[in-house]
């Protein structure tokens, strides 16, 4: 496996796997990888010739606030894990790197990036959408791999991808869960124990609003039993419970007669230096 720390140094690995007529997979992370990013990786393999994964902590994606700094680093670990995959280059830049001296552009998808989650986090989809598009120009691959579970930014990458013309295709993997539930993610071992065993809540939640769905509810109907599932939880604090239409990305209101998206998120810990989890759920419309 390369290891590639300058942008030059991916461009020339990549160059090189065209050079040899190989479909090119990206897979975009941010280290502290878990079998959810294997996922991403084996579902890249399956699809292209070379692999290429990217390990970056984007610091324009987080907030004001300690979480950029919490975020959990492990690059030996990575390295391993990803040379055990069978993952053909790893590019690692330094921040310097990605957003070199006088950097003043971003990518922002309007409307979909000030919604939801994005309401709660301002400029974090920004700074997704825009990183997201540099890794794409460094590496240009055929194809680039995303959790569901971010089921907005998956949206907004698209959205992106689609109005930019990026020359990609754009893949959304299943979520993997722990056996109790609760979805892989690499912010999970910040969790106190006490809290980790609670965090399976955002998982029962969806679970009860799927049964709702099955009995007839509402979209209002299977928030409301989101969030009563949430509250009972005391070491939850939730913070955003929507629903949306999955094909516009639009509120959605009233019967489920289209395929519909779930998002829930809650922290977990301390105020001051809290776990943020999302979890996701898309309701298929009962006989659809
Ligand atoms: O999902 C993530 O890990 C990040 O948001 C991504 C897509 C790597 C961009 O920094």
């Amino acid at each position: 496996m390369q290891i590639c720390r300058r942008v030059g140094d991916i461009r020339t690995a990549v160059a090189g796997f065209r050079a040899g007529g190989a479909r090119v997979g990206l897979v975009p992370t941010m280290g502290a990888l878990h079998a959810g990013h294997m996922a991403l990786v084996a579902e890249a393999r399956g699809i292209c010739d070379r692999v290429v994964v990217t390990i970056f902590v984007n610091p324009t994606q987080f907030g004001a606030g300690a979480d950029l700094a919490a975020y959990p680093r492990r690059e030996a670990q990575d390295i391993a894990m990803l040379e055990g995959a069978g993952v053909d280059a790893v590019f690692i830049p330094e921040v310097g790197d990605i957003y070199p001296e006088g950097d003043e552009t971003v990518v922002e998808t309007t409307r979909l990036a000030r919604l939801f989650h994005g309401a709660v986090r301002p400029g974090h989809f920004r700074g997704v959408a825009t990183v997201v598009t540099k890794l794409l120009n460094i590496t240009a691959p055929d194809h680039a791999f995303f959790g569901e579970k971010d089921y907005q930014q998956l949206a907004v990458i698209r959205r992106m991808a689609r109005d930019l013309f990026l020359p990609v295709a754009v893949h959304g993997v299943p979520t993997l869960r722990d056996a109790d539930g609760l979805a892989l993610s690499s912010r999970n071992i910040r969790l106190a124990p006490a809290d980790r065993a609670a965090a399976p809540v955002l998982n029962r939640a969806l679970d009860l609003a799927e049964a709702a769905a099955r009995s007839g509810a509402t979209v209002e109907d299977m928030l409301a039993v989101i969030r009563a599932a949430v509250a009972r939880e005391t070491r939850a604090r939730l913070r955003g419970c929507d629903a949306v239409w999955a094909d516009s990305f639009t509120p959605a209101t009233g019967p489920v007669t289209r395929r519909l998206g779930l998002m829930i998120s809650a922290e977990f810990g301390a105020a001051d230096d809290p776990v943020l989890l999302i979890d996701q759920r898309e309701i298929t419309p009962q006989g659809g």
